[in-house]
């Protein structure tokens, strides 16, 4: 059997295991950086959690009889399962530096879907708000949700099981150098993750992206520094802004889709 290295952690294949791949017969070695492993493996606790967190509710639930609330529990349970096998998926897919598959992706869906993950069994008030019907963009479907249930989660631990309110905003937006964003002239889809939690001092807000920074006791600082990994393998950028006592408002903006652009400017000719 012949061995392939393909790239800290390193893992053996099973041939049957990797027939998605298109390598047959061989003994795969894949060397996986330890901060993209430890960033899955948090994620994918993230997105078993919620499944784990919603049984004892729909027990409760089924005794009483409410079959709306149950159906909805279900498609959350759903979702988050859903998330967790294209999780498991990746770490599948992790050899050299191809850690990603690309596709294009309606981010208003998505975005929906992650909030309903995010927030499920709170009693956060989630708004989903969008001109447009569809916003494409070409991602790593899995990538991104991840990246979305990470502000999503963070934003409800900052509201600490209070009332509150999360807002997310998708939109088209043009960069140009006035818009003063690390970024390169063009389209981009601009998802804004607003919450009514403690809000982030402005010291703190210097370090959130930093791995290992947390304010939490249980944190692990790990799920920001992940989110701005995987935005900027899609050429995006994320930006924050915070008030002590007010809240919180992350922007993530992503490329919009090359064949969307060049649909846009037909129809606008
Ligand atoms: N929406 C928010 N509101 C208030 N503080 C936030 C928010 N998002 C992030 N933070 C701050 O940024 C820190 C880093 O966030 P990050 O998601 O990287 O790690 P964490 O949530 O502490 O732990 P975990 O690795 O489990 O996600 C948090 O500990 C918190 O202090
Ligand atoms: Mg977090």
């Amino acid at each position: 059997m012949e061995i392939v290295k393909k790239g800290n952690i390193e893992c053996n294949v099973e041939p049957d295991a990797v027939t998605d791949l298109g390598i047959k017969n061989q003994m795969i070695v894949v060397t996986i950086p330890e901060v993209v492993l430890k960033g899955i493996v948090h994620d994918l606790n993230n997105a078993l959690c919620v499944p784990n967190e919603l049984l004892p509710v729909i027990r409760e639930k089924i005794s009483l009889c409410n079959k709306d609330e149950v159906f909805d529990i279900l498609d959350e349970i759903g979702l988050a399962t859903g998330h967790a096998i294209k999780i498991a998926k990746q770490l599948g897919c992790l050899s050299g530096n191809n850690h990603s598959i690309k596709k294009k992706v309606d981010v208003i869906n998505l975005v929906r879907d992650a909030g309903r993950v995010g927030l499920s069994g709170s009693r956060i008030h989630l708004e989903v708000n969008a001109r447009e019907k569809t916003l494409i963009v070409e991602c790593d479907e899995a990538g991104l949700f991840r990246v979305l249930v990470n502000f999503l989660l963070n934003a409800r631990q900052s509201i600490n099981g209070g009332n509150g309110v999360v807002r997310l905003n998708i939109e088209n937006t043009v960069v140009d150098q006035r818009s003063n964003l690390p970024l390169q002239d063009g389209d981009y889809v601009r998802i804004s993750i607003a919450d009514n939690g403690e809000g982030i001092s402005p010291e703190n807000l210097k370090r959130v992206f930093k791995p290992g920074f947390t304010t939490k006791s249980n944190g692990n600082g790990i799920g920001l520094a992940t989110s701005a990994q995987i935005i900027r393998e899609h050429d995006g950028h994320i930006e924050v802004k915070s008030e002590l006592g007010v809240g919180t408002t992350f922007e993530i903006f992503l490329p919009v889709a090359r064949e969307e652009k060049r649909r846009e400017e037909k129809r606008n000719f």
